[in-house]
Order: C-alpha cells, then sequence, then structure tokens
C-alpha cells in the first residue's frame, strides 16, 4: 500500500487531508476550533532578573480526531508545550524532569549559550526516565526561540515534545496585538494513534503529517482587527514539511527572524519556513469587518515535485471591528528595525558539502560524504570567524541548522547577497543544487553541532560538529 493511500482517514472532521489532493477531502468547511496560545510557564523567581521554571516531559493525551484519543509526549502537559517569557539579560533556570518512559534532554533552539547546557548528545549524556536536570543560562539575545530534545528526536518531536521561548529586549515595535504561530503536523490513523510505519518516501521527504497544525489545533480562528498592527511570531517545528504562508491580500512585513529582529523589514507575499525557522511578521488586516480569510500552506518546490501540491488551508483569519485608527492614530508598517552587528565577509576558508544516497538499499543523508559520527569535526580558534560554503549537492532542499551562534548569509552561488538582507540566522533552507556562504564567529568554546533540521535526515547522517578550542 503506498503512502499516498495509507494517510486517508474517512473521519468527516478530517478535512484537512494533507495528502495534497483537493478531491481526498471530505465535504464541507470544518467549524472553525479556538485559536489558543502557548501558556506562560509560572516564574517561581522573586528577582525580576532572573526566570524559574518547572518542565516536565511526559505522556499525556490529546484529542486531534473527534473521539478519538492521541498518547501525546508533552512538555507540563501539553503540545505545544508552554511558553518560556523573559527579557533580555535575564537568567533562565529550568527545572527538568524527564517522566517519558524513555531517555531524553532539551535543546534550547536558537539560544546562545554555554556548551554543556545545549542539550545536545555532544555534550550531555541523555537524561534517564525518572531522572533530573538543571539547565541554567543567560539569555543574551531577544528574539522567539524554541526547545526539544535531542535524543531520538524524530520520535519525540513529532509526537509532542516542542515549546516556546520569547525574549523581548530594546526598541520592540509598537503592534496592536501579539500572537504565537506555532506550525506543525501529525500523522496519525483512523484510530487517533501515531503512524510510525516508515518508508523511502518518508525518509526522503521527512514525515509529513495528515492533520496540519497551529498551536495543536486543526483550523484555528484567528480574531484580528481591521487596521489594527497585529505581530506574528512563527515556528515551524515539524519533521519534515515546509510551511510557505499565505493570506489573500496581505504581505507579511518581515521584522525579524531567528537571531531578533532585523535592520531592513521587507514584504513576503508568502513566507516560506523550513522546519526548526522562526518569522517575526507584523501585519495590518485589510478588509471590512466580518471578512473571513483562509491563511494557507502554498506549494513550494523544495524538490521531488513537491510544488505540484494543492494548497492546503491552515487557519481561518477573522476581522473584526477594528478601534478608530484613522488620522493620526492610523497604523503603519515600519521600515526600519535595529541595526545588527555585520560580521566580516572574505573568501571562504572551509566548505561543507551536503548530500543523499543509496549506501546499499538503504537512504543515507550524508556531509563530505560521510554520515555522522564519522564526519570529521570543523576545529575552530575561540573567537575566529569563518566564512563557510554551505554545498548542497542534492536534488531537494536541506535546512542547515548550527547550535550555539548565529550566522549571516554572505553570498548564494558565489552572487553577493543585498546589504539589506542582513539578518541573524541559526537555520537556513540550503536549496537544491546551489552554494550559500555563509559567516559565523564563533565566541564559545566546545563541540557544536550542525545538522539538517529535517529530523530523518539528522538522524540517518546528516549531522556534523564544530569543534571550537577553549
Ligand atoms: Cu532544533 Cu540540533 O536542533
Ligand atoms: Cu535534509
Amino acid at each position: 500500500m503506498s503512502k499516498r493511500s495509507r494517510v486517508l482517514l474517512g473521519v468527516a472532521s478530517l478535512t484537512l487531508l494533507a495528502s495534497g489532493c483537493a478531491a481526498e477531502r471530505a465535504e464541507g468547511p470544518p467549524a472553525p476550533d479556538v485559536w489558543v496560545e502557548p501558556a506562560a510557564v509560572p516564574d517561581s523567581n522573586p528577582d525580576p532578573r532572573v526566570v524559574e521554571v518547572d518542565l516536565e516531559a511526559r505522556e499525556a493525551e490529546k484529542t486531534y480526531l473527534e473521539g478519538k484519543t492521541t498518547t501525546v509526549l508533552a512538555y507540563n502537559g501539553t503540545v505545544p508545550g508552554p511558553l518560556i517569557e523573559a527579557n533580555v539579560g535575564d537568567r533562565l533556570i529550568v527545572h527538568f524532569r524527564n517522566s517519558l518512559p524513555e531517555e531524553t534532554t532539551i535543546h534550547w533552539h536558537g539560544v546562545r549559550l554555554p556548551n554543556e547546557m545545549d542539550g545536545a548528545p555532544a555534550v550531555q549524556a541523555p537524561i534517564a526516565p525518572g531522572g533530573e536536570f538543571t539547565y541554567e543560562f543567560t539569555l543574551r539575545d531577544a528574539g522567539f526561540y524554541w526547545f526539544h530534545p535531542h535524543v531520538m528526536e524524530e520520535e519525540q518531536i513529532r509526537r509532542g515534545l516542542f515549546g516556546v521561548i520569547r525574549v523581548r529586549g530594546e526598541g520592540e515595535p509598537q503592534a496592536d496585538d501579539e500572537k504565537i504561530v506555532v506550525l506543525s503536523d501529525a500523522l496519525l490513523r483512523e484510530d487517533g494513534r501515531f503512524d510510525d510505519e516508515i518508508d523511502d518516501e518518508i525518509i526522503m521527504m521527512g514525515r509529513e503529517g495528515n492533520l496540519l497544525l497551529v498551536n495543536g489545533k486543526v483550523m484555528p480562528a484567528l480574531d484580528v482587527q481591521a487596521g489594527a498592527l497585529t505581530r506574528l511570531r512563527i515556528v515551524n517545528v515539524a519533521n519534515g514539511r515546509f510551511f510557505n504562508l499565505a493570506l489573500p491580500g496581505h504581505a507579511f512585513r518581515v521584522i525579524g527572524t531567528d537571531g531578533g529582529l532585523i535592520p531592513k523589514p521587507y514584504d513576503a507575499e508568502k513566507l516560506l519556513v523550513a522546519p526548526g525557522e522562526r518569522y517575526d511578521v507584523l501585519l495590518i488586516a485589510q478588509g471590512e469587518p466580518g471578512t473571513e480569510l483562509t491563511l494557507t500552506n502554498a506549494p513550494y518546490e523544495r524538490g521531488h515535485h513537491t510544488g505540484l501540491a494543492a494548497p492546503m488551508p491552515l487557519a481561518t483569519v477573522r476581522i473584526g471591528e477594528g478601534p478608530a485608527l484613522s488620522g493620526p492614530a492610523r497604523r503603519t508598517l515600519p521600515d526600519s528595525g535595529p541595526a545588527i552587528e555585520r560580521l566580516p565577509g572574505g573568501a571562504a576558508d572551509t566548505t561543507i558539502t551536503f548530500d543523499e544516497a543509496y549506501v546499499g538499499r538503504e537512504l543515507k543523508f550524508l556531509v563530505d560524504g560521510k554520515t555522522h559520527p564519522d564526519v570529521p569535526p570543523i576545529h575552530v580558534e575561540r573567537g575566529a570567524t569563518r566564512v563557510i560554503d554551505l554545498k548542497n549537492d542534492a536534488e531537494m532542499d536541506h535546512p542547515f541548522h548550527l547550535h550555539g551562534f548565529f550566522f549571516q548569509v554572505l553570498a548564494r552561488d558565489g552572487v553577493a547577497v543585498a546589504d539589506e538582507a542582513l539578518a541573524n540566522k541559526d537555520t537556513l533552507i540550503l536549496p537544491q543544487r546551489s552554494t550559500t556562504t555563509i559567516v559565523a564567529r564563533f565566541d564559545e568554546p566546545g563541540h557544536w553541532m550542525y545538522h539538517c533540521h529535517i529530523l530523518e535526515h539528522a538522524e540517518r547522517g546528516m549531522m556534523g560538529e564544530i569543534v571550537v578550542s577553549p
């Protein structure tokens, strides 16, 4: 049986089958579900500069399909997990307890921190069932980050172990409203349980679910006010799915990305968000009060004809009566943001090559022709700035993620990117058959991983290490 037919669920509420064919969807519009934001986890520390929280990973039950129970893995019992709220410069202390029946760790995706707090296998032994670990570090950068296990991540993340961190800083834009948008998906069987079967198509593209979820909900309704300035903090936590957001009649004004606000905001008609990436956008809802729009996931060609898929609905956007915002109070979108330090460019002194190949009958994902842990580490002097060519020889895009440091894109296929495109990234799409030149400053010693954030690829070898000398 092919994957396509296997994922077909004959449930009326499942109008959002993500198999890519409109004819396969059930009839009738789904009733919009309520919009739920991840709840902030309580801060138990009275010191205003310290955020101290408890996190527990455990099994929980969730209803994705009417009348069916899905056993998920959850931080503090919810999917998505809770929100950690902090200000830049705060000390974060996380008392973590592993109440799962299996090992885990927490990796703080995008956060610059001391190596021993990174939660990656290069630096932390897995926390056994029943075990505890205290993570503690200072939040150096304002931005929107997320956390997830770095043990069996292909399994644990898709079952629900992900949460978000919002770090506020100086000079944040004034918005009338702000929403968190956690994009994910789930591959479920008709009985509500996760479909764990795996085949070469799933391995190749990363596991894509048959339910598309926004903050853990199918097709929730987002209320915005006409003329008001709405800020969206967006993250894609899916194993393999790329989200390419489109909202009819609107562009997204991108004001920030992985590592915080950018100096030169720009408009995106479609906002492409690869697994692991974040975008910070503003939009002014256009339309008469009472208008309902559909936020969709537009097709995007990331290889293997994925661009031929049908658009898929993600959420309903309902425009409500806005405050009187005419005249001087009229909202406008910002054209500039805070400056960020530009790292020096220059010729690449290192090349990392990504590719995929059958080794015997097994599909492998390669870094410099090898699979992790056989990929030779890259050694860097502490404090050194390195220009690196990231070469993707594969016939599909791979989202590259670097732990512990931000990097900036210098060039695509040898052509310098515009000065305006300056941004601090930790996750970046490497388009198929192309070379992207990046620069990073390695100012924190330790063993830092880099890998493809399609988790099926990372676990099949597409991962390496950068060793920064003490
Ligand atoms: Cu979000 Cu090494 O990962
Ligand atoms: Cu990949």
